[in-house]
């Protein structure tokens, strides 16, 4: 199975159809590990495969040529959906080198014994003249391991993106204009909130480098092709590596005999306001990966929770312990949460808060067992600080 993307350039990965957790990344609409064969005077495949599917890797390329014909395996990425094919392409393609970093041959090694393996190591500026087309490298470290590279092909104005500009889409079609756009808009838009968010400076170091290439195709390692909506995704990654946010106002929490789930409700209340977006999210309702893809662009957040044994229930605390490992900055958020004879949930809540890069709007509003008229009054005036201060920071920002 192959798809041509020019001529003698194919795409020759593999669709994971049924994958539904890729590293704790809830992958529902499944995946795809893109790899390309450019085929010239000499042949180069670009990147491989998760180790379970290098035969089908295999197939592909065997299709369009012989395989003892491949000169170089470029892997611009040594994370394992890509490079764990490694070890059985390499001893399928008896001339191939593998070319690439010096950082990323050094995470080969650690994964592979690399002892036969040919390498061809790079760096930024180098090339690779295969005969009609060349294969320029680009370093692009932190997007999102220290050894990744993207690979440009300048005859055909074709950037091989890696990770960059991907999302987790198994579908039959391999381009942009074939599918729904905001369906792929939303799949890269989640990737790029749980897997890129913590290297937003790396993104748009990477995104002034992309900028002086001209494009005509953006092939990244998952999901379609970019042929169509260039400037669509282009644009969205910039806005989001600025930090760029809408006026949009999530309340995060769990809830034990429901008193946080009224405060949640009373917050949501106050903060669904004319302009704003308000989104409710219960977290044990919720997958992490879902949570984190609306944190990406909102402004604000209230996080609560019940108290359990002194500390916030396990739910809650797993999604502050993923969001704190992915850091969107800018946000402002305050902290909520009930308690019986012993506090504990929205205080510690509110000390998380303190060690992120947001700005506390408040103090943490809290009831013993159940809310009063006069308390889901206060969450309601919550609410409406939330949402004023999602439209400021929506205005304000990039
Ligand atoms: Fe798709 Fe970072 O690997």
């Amino acid at each position: 199975m192959h798809t041509r993307l020019f001529d003698d350039i194919d795409w020759v990965g593999y669709v994971d159809y049924p994958i539904r957790d890729f590293h704790s990344y809830d992958t529902e609409r499944g995946a795809t590990y893109n790899a390309y064969l450019v085929r010239d005077a000499k042949t180069a495949l670009i990147d491989t495969v998760k180790a379970p599917f290098a035969d089908h890797l295999l197939r592909n390329v065997a299709e369009l040529t012989d395989l003892a014909a491949v000169d170089y395996i470029v892997c611009n990425h040594a994370e394992p959906d890509h490079a764990s094919a490694l070890p059985r392409i390499v001893e399928a393609l008896p001339q191939a080198k593998v070319v690439c970093d010096r950082r990323c041959r050094d995470t080969l090694a650690a994964y592979h014994d690399v002892a036969s393996w040919q390498f061809e190591l790079v760096k930024t500026g180098d090339r690779i003249s295969l005969g009609r087309r060349t294969l320029d490298f680009v370093e692009t470290p932190m997007v999102h391991w220290p050894e990744s590279m993207v690979t440009y092909v300048p005859e055909d104005k074709l950037l091989f993106s890696m990770d960059a500009f991907g999302q987790h889409y198994a579908t039959s079609q391999r381009f942009d204009d074939e599918l729904f756009l905001p369906t792929i808009m939303y799949e890269a838009k989640k990737y790029y909130a749980n897997i890129v968010t913590p290297w937003g400076k790396q993104v748009w170091a990477t995104l002034e480098k992309a900028a002086h290439l001209p494009l005509s195709m953006i092939a990244p390692a998952h999901g379609v092709i970019w042929r169509t909506h260039l400037k669509t995704i282009l644009d969205a990654y910039a806005g989001w590596a600025a930090g760029r946010m809408k006026p949009k106002v999530l309340v995060i929490y769990d809830t034990m005999w429901e008193s946080t789930a009224q405060l949640a409700d009373a917050i949501t209340e106050g903060a669904t306001q004319p302009g704003v977006e308000v989104m409710p999210m219960h977290v044990r309702r919720t997958s992490l990966t879902r949570l984190a893809t609306e944190a990406l662009d909102c402004a604000t957040m209230a996080l609560g929770s019940a108290t359990l044994n002194r500390g916030m229930m396990p739910a809650a605390a797993a999604a502050l312990n993923y969001l704190e490992g992915l850091r969107p900055v800018g946000k402002a958020a305050m902290a909520f949460g009930s308690y019986g004879w012993g506090k504990g949930a929205p205080e510690a809540i509110d000390r998380w808060i303190d060690e992120m890069p947001w700005e506390k709007l408040r103090g943490p509003l809290r009831c013993q067992y159940r809310p009063t008229p006069a308390l889901l009054e206060e969450g309601r005036a919550a609410g409406r600080l939330l949402a004023q201060k999602a439209k400021e920071l929506a205005d304000g920002a990039g």
